[in-house]
């Protein structure tokens, strides 16, 4: 089925003379001799199925995947099969699980981390820390730990200059994720690897936007990951191997930071409150296949608490909301379009980060926001991937308190 539909789509692209980015195995045959290394072996003598189609990944994904043995022979990248209708991806997560944060356990001063790094600079006051001189790859079990809560503090953690295989990124997800990451069961992911997804703009249907899309909604815009499932997403890590030489740059907004913008009253209103957040991609219903697709909806705590900092965060994203819960659609919009606009206009409580190759971003997904500049069109490719440790089932304490309340700092 998987082979089905990714030949489904690209079938109007099998022109390989006119087509720089979707080939056929003859054309990556040829790619591959004039651009890669005499060592590679992404392709087999013989191919099982005649009109296999590839997409042919950037030079430096091309030698990250071959550093790190990636067979990229059976086709670039793996699609999975789509599930089709909600109630199958309803089924994805039912084991509700108890998430030990590795921030749990660490030392609050990060003696491990930081007594191996070379330089710490904070990049804002509210949000965004850089790490200089430390391989993810190479972390010990309490440096990791101590990764976690400088993340859970400082909502994205940056590091430049990473050698990472996939399977190295998918490995720290896994411990970060105390065990468990997201599966993603329908976007391309690398061969071989499960669990690490593809943010490449060829694979993510985002050909279609240009510079005249303005004010980008929908997954184009500020969002944060998966809020659909039982658990979603607490650590989030995009490794970028290959960014256009300027641009492209992604931007994280603190959810600690918008919560403590907001009146004490208004806080009051929001403390307790459930929202309704929906799935990136719309299903069909078994029980009216006929319907057009529709998304799958899971209620969580608009303000939740954080497992590790204990500090409150509005959990709001202006692409995956439906409403609050048991209110009326306009009194919803009122107030979600409200926590929006400060949340993605409030400048002094982002961080925008210009990407080099190489680089990782490790951010607390449950504390954030995140969306692309996306000014590069036509000037370079980017290509990441992804990996998302799932987290705990999004609670809210009322005992919590909000991060300038814990630091005195409340005005
Ligand atoms: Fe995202």
């Amino acid at each position: 089925m998987a082979q089905n539909r990714r030949q489904k789509k690209l079938s109007g692209s099998m022109r390989c003379s006119d087509c720089v980015l979707l080939l056929c195995k003859s054309s990556v045959q040829e790619y591959l001799a004039r651009s890669a290394p005499s060592s590679l072996h992404y392709l087999p003598a013989m191919s099982p199925v005649a009109t296999e189609v590839f997409k042919t990944p950037p030079a430096n994904t091309l030698r990250r995947l071959e550093k790190a043995g990636i067979d990229i022979s059976q086709g670039y990248p793996y699609w999975p099969n789509k599930p089709e209708f909600v109630q199958d991806v309803e089924k994805l997560q039912t084991n509700l699980r108890e998430y030990v944060d590795p921030g749990t356990r660490a030392d609050p001063e990060k003696k491990a981390l930081f007594g191996a790094a070379k330089k710490v600079t904070d990049l804002s006051i509210h949000i965004g820390t850089e790490i200089v001189g430390l391989q993810l790859s190479e972390l010990n079990d309490k440096q990791k730990d101590e990764l976690a809560l400088l993340v859970a503090e400082r909502s994205v953690v940056f590091f430049r200059d990473q050698e990472l295989s996939p399977q190295a990124q998918r490995d720290l997800g896994v411990y970060l994720g105390d065990g468990e990451i997201e599966i993603h069961p329908q976007v391309a992911q690398v061969p071989s690897v499960p669990g690490v997804t593809l943010i490449w703009g060829e694979v993510n249907g985002r050909q279609a936007r240009t510079f005249r899309t303005a004010y980008p909604s929908g997954n184009y815009g500020w969002h944060t990951d998966l809020v659909h499932l039982a658990y979603p997403p607490g650590y989030t890590h995009l490794h970028q191997d290959t960014v256009p030489e300027n641009g492209g740059d992604t931007l994280w907004a603190s959810g600690y930071s918008a919560y403590d913008k907001f009146s004490p009253t208004f806080r009051k209103i929001l403390d307790g409150l459930n929202g309704i957040y929906k799935s990136a991609h719309p299903y069909k219903d078994v029980n009216d296949p006929s319907a057009p697709p529709r998304h799958v909806h899971t209620v969580h705590p608009l303000v939740r608490t954080h497992p590790v900092t204990k500090f409150k965060t509005v959990f709001a994203n202006r692409a995956l909301m439906v409403g609050i819960e048991g209110l009326d659609q306009a009194e919803s919009d009122a107030i979600l379009n409200h926590i929006h606009d400060v949340y993605e206009r409030s400048t002094d409580i982002q961080v925008r980060w210009k990407w080099t190759p190489g680089t990782s971003a490790i951010w607390d997904n449950r504390s954030t926001i995140h969306t692309v500049s996306f000014d590069y069109e036509g000037k370079g490719e980017r290509h990441g991937t992804r990996v998302s440790s799932l987290a705990e089932t999004p609670f809210f304490d009322p005992e919590s308190k909000s991060r300038r309340e814990t630091l005195g700092l409340d005005d």
